[in-house]
């Protein structure tokens, strides 16, 4: 989709939990080694929420990270988009307790169930709903507490994941800067490649069910590589070229973090030097909706992209589903 260049980012903010679950840690709960996480994920730890930590206590907190970074107060905020899957309850949407925690009543808040794609959604919808200038300031999150539906006993998958909240503030863009484009993608014949299927309207979360862990993920790892590697590519190139730019041009590429390798193949695919690829899936595993924009915060946090510079993002997860943001910061 062309991007919205009326809307740029003008503050963003993250928020993690203290606990860090190490690989050494994982070593004691399943038969792991931190060799075998390390080389085959690159994850050396995560963090881990402690019980009575919701995902909107961390999302709140990112949101108003990101708030001070505009120089915003919450009641100029008019749009609030949650990306994930994990939030406190089914319902309401998480989104409408970030509202309240951190005080935008004259927000309109929803979620957005894309898994990983949760926050490359959120920007793409926020930046449609903002074109049609009904919204001036909107608040975009991607936050997960993934490892609440994590089975512990499950090596394949528990050696994953972390948990935390990423967000950024858009409002009226100033010079070239902004959302020079976006692309969104999904395919739901992949549905049963990587989903949790007992915590909804068809297994319900009855004693059987949570028996049986069906309230927990359940991944086809190697699929979910492979289709990640292909769909990441095309969908980064397809919203570089609808912005008639080339890889060349971004100042750093900031991809969805689930794996290292996953990441080296997109950048190799795309010809793009690992330098300018960002990684911080080392120090906090696959936080899935939260990957990008905790990276991003981090990239802005530490001068290593600053306005004017451009960020390509790109991400994929369950659905399948895929997408790609290019911004002028
Ligand atoms: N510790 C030790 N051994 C393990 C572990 C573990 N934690 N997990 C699996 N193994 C074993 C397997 O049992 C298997 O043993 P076998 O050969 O005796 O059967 C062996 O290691 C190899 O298993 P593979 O599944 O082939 O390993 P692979 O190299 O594919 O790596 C991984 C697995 C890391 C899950 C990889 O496939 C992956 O990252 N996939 C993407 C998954 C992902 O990121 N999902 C998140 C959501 S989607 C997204 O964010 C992109």
């Amino acid at each position: 989709m062309k991007g919205n260049t009326d809307v740029m980012i003008l503050g963003t903010g993250r928020a993690v939990p203290e606990r860090i679950l190490t690989n050494a840690d994982l070593e004691k709960i399943v038969e792991t080694s931190d060799s075998w996480i390390v080389e085959r994920t690159g994850i050396r730890e995560r963090r881990v929420a402690e019980p009575g930590e919701p995902l909107s206590l961390f999302a709140s907190k990112a949101a108003q990270a990101a708030l001070a970074d505009a120089g915003l107060e919450a009641e100029s905020i008019d749009l609030i988009i949650l990306g994930t899957v994990t939030g406190d309850m089914k319902f309401p949407a998480t989104a409408c307790f970030v509202q309240e925690q951190i005080g935008a009543k004259n927000a309109v808040a929803f979620d957005v169930s894309a898994a990983c794609s949760g926050f490359l959604y959120a920007l793409q919808i926020a930046s449609g709903l903002m074109a049609g200038g009904r919204y001036r300031h909107a608040l975009i999150i991607g936050g997960e507490v993934l490892t609440s539906m994590v089975n512990w006993a499950d090596r394949d998958t528990c050696v994953l994941f972390g948990d935390g909240a990423g967000a950024v503030v858009l409002g009226p863009a100033e010079g070239d800067r902004g959302i020079l484009g976006t692309s969104i993608g999904s395919d739901g014949a992949f549905s049963s490649l990587l989903y949790n299927p007992g915590c909804g309207s068809l297994n319900p979360p009855t004693e059987e069910n949570v028996r049986a862990q069906l309230h927990t993920i359940h991944m086809a790892g190697r699929e979910v590589f492979r289709n990640a590697v292909v769909a990441m590519t095309k969908s980064l190139k397809k919203v570089l070229e609808e912005a008639n730019l080339q890889p060349d041009d971004l100042k750093l590429l900031i991809p969805h973090q689930a794996n290292l390798r996953i990441i080296e193949a997109v950048a190799k695919r795309f010809g793009i030097p690992m330098d300018k690829s960002y990684v911080n899936v080392d120090r906090f595993g696959n936080t899935s909706a939260a990957s990008i924009p905790i990276a991003l915060d981090e990239v802005c946090r530490q001068g290593l992209a600053g306005p004017g510079d451009l960020i390509g993002m790109v991400t994929f997860g369950a659905g399948f589903t895929w997408a790609a943001g290019v911004v002028r910061l």
